[in-house]
């Protein structure tokens, strides 16, 4: 009677989603083996920027921590105006497009292509790419099948994109009914998350970042002062140097911080959400040091990456920030504080890249100023 295995039964458990991917796409060559590599980009409305985000091939991926503007690829709005799947049997059509994407993927050479919009409730999240070496695969007795599976990796990738936004969506809630108090502005925010994107690509490579990852730590640095919500005005407004004592207790932020994300995680039965770590570890490590003087003496190793990220992202901007105890400090005086720490408090490479970008750093501050009425 149970002799029957489902050939999904994978899905069922608590696998990250690039190896949700991997698993159907391994399914999927058995019977077509010609699929070379499923890819997933994501579509941000705000920016109107197609990135990439997850993938599944053998190869290493031509095409990651890459984003570009929906509006420059003709081809890819075509799709959307469409409103079907594209079949490209020969990829050489697109020999003469120059931009970078197509270039990079011609450099492994995949011969042709089938794309899906992915969509919610008419609402656009990106699209699904199966590509493949050889010409001429992608036929109509293939399609039938891959449409299905599409729409089923789009399911997958979309469920935990709306969990991701709604977490996030949560918290910031959260924050921002206590936070009208604080100094932390949402430029602040902006701007650290942004270096805290930045840094994430540059250190990708060493540490295996992929572009899920960097992109959860672009999403969640904003957050990694939640627990100052615990901490009162008569400190956390402190126009002066904090005493001891009163610097004891602004410590507690960084485990006040974990615990209310622990406490929303759990009403909202989200416990078991996979990311929800990243967001945890940002909260409770973004004030361990190298050399274990930080809050909780973690020594290097031990402190996760995208907790070094924050710190470098967080303590660079409020260096260059006013706050209410000191005056702004200038780009070079604060990239020199950095450096004179490196590999003491602060992550050597996550200084080196921040650094190492100060063009895009000054494009950020551009970017994002102080808005002085608000
Ligand atoms: P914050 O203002 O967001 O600062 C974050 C981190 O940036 C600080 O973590 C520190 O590592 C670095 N930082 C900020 N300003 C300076 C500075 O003038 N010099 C140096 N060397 N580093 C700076 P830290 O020290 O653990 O402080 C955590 C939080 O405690 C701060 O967050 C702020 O909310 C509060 N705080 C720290 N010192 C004072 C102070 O003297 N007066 C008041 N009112 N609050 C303070
Ligand atoms: C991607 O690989 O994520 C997007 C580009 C493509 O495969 O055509
Ligand atoms: C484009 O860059 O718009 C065309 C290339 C592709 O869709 O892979
Ligand atoms: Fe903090
Ligand atoms: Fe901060």
């Amino acid at each position: 009677m149970f002799e029957h295995q489902d050939v999904l039964s994978a899905l069922n458990g608590k696998l990250p989603l690039p190896e949700k991917i991997a698993y159907v796409h391994e399914l999927l060559k058995k019977r077509f083996d010609f699929i070379d590599r499923i890819s997933v980009a994501i579509y941000e409305p705000k920016t109107d920027l197609l990135k990439t985000y997850v993938h599944s091939s053998d190869e290493a991926s031509p095409l990651t921590l890459y984003s570009a503007k929906l509006a420059d690829s003709e081809s890819m709005q075509e799709i959307l105006k469409v409103g079907r799947p594209r079949v490209v049997n020969d990829l050489d059509i697109f020999s003469n497009v120059r931009r970078e994407h197509t270039r990079r993927i011609a450099a492994v050479q995949y011969q042709s292509s089938y794309t899906m919009p992915m969509f919610q409730n008419g609402e656009f999240f990106g699209f699904l790419f199966f590509n493949s070496h050889r010409k001429n695969v992608f036929v109509e007795s293939v399609l039938h099948h891959l449409d299905m599976v599409g729409h089923l990796l789009s399911l997958l990738v979309i469920h935990e994109l709306s969990t991701t936004r709604s977490l996030y969506a949560i918290v910031k809630t959260a924050a921002n009914i206590t936070l009208h108090r604080d100094y932390e502005t949402g430029a602040h925010l902006d701007r650290m998350s942004n270096y805290a994107r930045l840094i994430a690509k540059e250190v990708a490579k060493k540490y295996r970042l992929n572009d899920e990852l960097v992109e959860h730590i672009f999403l969640f640095s904003p957050l990694h002062d939640i627990g100052k919500i615990g901490i009162s005005d008569s400190i956390l407004l402190k126009p002066g140097k904090l005493t001891e004592s009163e610097f004891d207790i602004m410590k507690t932020h960084a485990s006040k911080g974990g615990e209310i994300i622990d406490m929303m995680l759990k009403n909202l039965g989200m416990d078991e959400f996979p990311h929800a770590e990243i967001l945890r570890n940002i909260a409770l490590y973004h004030h361990e040091a190298i050399n274990g003087s930080g809050y909780n003496g973690l020594m290097d190793e031990e402190i996760p990456i995208e907790a070094k990220i924050v710190a470098v992202s967080d303590v660079f901007d409020a260096l260059t920030s006013v706050r209410p105890y000191k005056e702004a400090w200038s780009n070079d005086r604060a990239f020199m504080f950095l450096q004179s720490m490196a590999g003491t408090k602060f992550d050597k490479d996550c200084v080196a890249a921040l650094v190492n970008c100060r063009t895009e750093v000054e494009a950020i501050q551009q970017r994002f100023q102080e808005n002085p009425v608000g």
